[in-house]
């Protein structure tokens, strides 16, 4: 693997190999020396121009565990805040030795743009960019479906027949659009929730339903429901006039968490907005998977990281 850019044009034998990299992955996690010698000598960048927690951390805590040097980068307080472009700033972090970028961007296509350019020859990873896609999120979410499905049994799996009922704010979601994307090709069924205003005006070429009463698609006994974050720093009274009326409606309450069917799971990617799209009951219940998520997003980016960087390697070895 090349770079990581998105999950539309992940094939199903590639992501079903991501997760079952990030399989092994997990494995090593459970042992008493963490770390893994594999990426010794190798610098990853992470290139961040809009906030992070998790994601960030994450991919720095994936790079130590397989021994690469990281390096990490945000716009805050750097010279972008003197005009510096992306493609100084990547060639700056480059001439420092970068054998993989994590880039986040709030421009849809900068890590495309990074990855196709010629400006450097790093690996690119897309941690998030503007509403386009957050590859990585939506692998760490799929790899969290199918453990919660198949457990121990999970290697080799997909996601076939597999009902997920996406809620919240679709418009400005690029967790929405990755786990749309990478879903389907994993043959899940989705299905979209939210008010109208938050739904993108063609989805034509979308292969979902759309529902905008969340108590009929509970009722539809999903198998997973994922709530998303009202972004509010994206967001316009146009498309959010109330945030009462959207808790009431479009909120994962205590009461719409208990008419799940019993084995359904809850994914936020967080951050979470506790009381507006989802309630500290149904945050904090047994079928959360909130924090499950955050464990198994370290493994997703090892494997990522190894792919991208080791993976290559090995097929050669293996005269794959
Ligand atoms: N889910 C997610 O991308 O979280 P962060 O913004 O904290 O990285």
């Amino acid at each position: 693997m090349r770079n990581l850019l998105d999950t539309r044009s992940l094939s199903r034998a590639d992501a079903v190999r991501i997760l079952d990299v990030a399989e092994d992955m997990a494995d090593t996690q459970h042992r008493e020396v963490k770390k893994l010698p594999t990426l010794r000598g190798r610098t990853v960048v992470n290139l961040f121009f809009e906030d992070s927690t998790r994601t960030r951390i994450s991919f720095e805590a994936a790079a130590k565990r397989l021994s690469a040097d990281v390096i990490n980068f945000s716009a805050k307080g750097s010279s972008v805040s003197k005009g510096e472009s992306l493609q100084d700033t990547a060639q700056t972090l480059q001439a420092m030795g970068a054998d993989a970028v994590v880039i986040r961007h709030g421009a849809s296509g900068a890590p495309r743009t990074l990855a196709t350019s010629g400006w450097i020859s790093a690996g690119v990873v897309n941690a998030g960019d503007g509403t386009h896609e957050h590859p990585t999120q939506a692998l760490l979410d799929a790899f969290t479906m199918r453990k919660r499905r198949f457990g121990a049994d999970s290697r080799g799996r997909a996601l076939d027949g597999m009902r997920v009922t996406i809620v919240g704010d679709i418009l400005h979601s690029r967790v929405a659009r990755s786990n749309v994307w990478l879903l389907t090709t994993l043959g899940a069924q989705v299905t979209l929730v939210a008010p109208p205003t938050l739904v993108p005006q063609d989805l034509s070429a979308w292969p979902v339903r759309v529902d905008y009463d969340l108590d009929h698609a509970i009722s539809e006994a999903p198998d997973a429901l994922m709530m998303l974050r009202i972004q509010a720093e994206r967001m316009s009274a146009a498309y959010f006039p109330n945030e009462r009326e959207y808790a009431r409606r479009w909120g994962l309450d205590a009461r719409r968490n208990a008419a799940l069917s019993p084995d359904s799971i809850v994914l936020h990617p967080g951050p979470m907005n506790r009381g507006l799209e989802i309630s500290a009951d149904a945050a904090d219940s047994p079928r959360s998977t909130v924090l499950e998520q955050v464990t198994n997003g370290v493994s997703v980016r090892m494997a990522v990281l190894y792919l991208l960087l080791a993976g290559a390697d090995d097929e050669k070895e293996d005269g794959r």
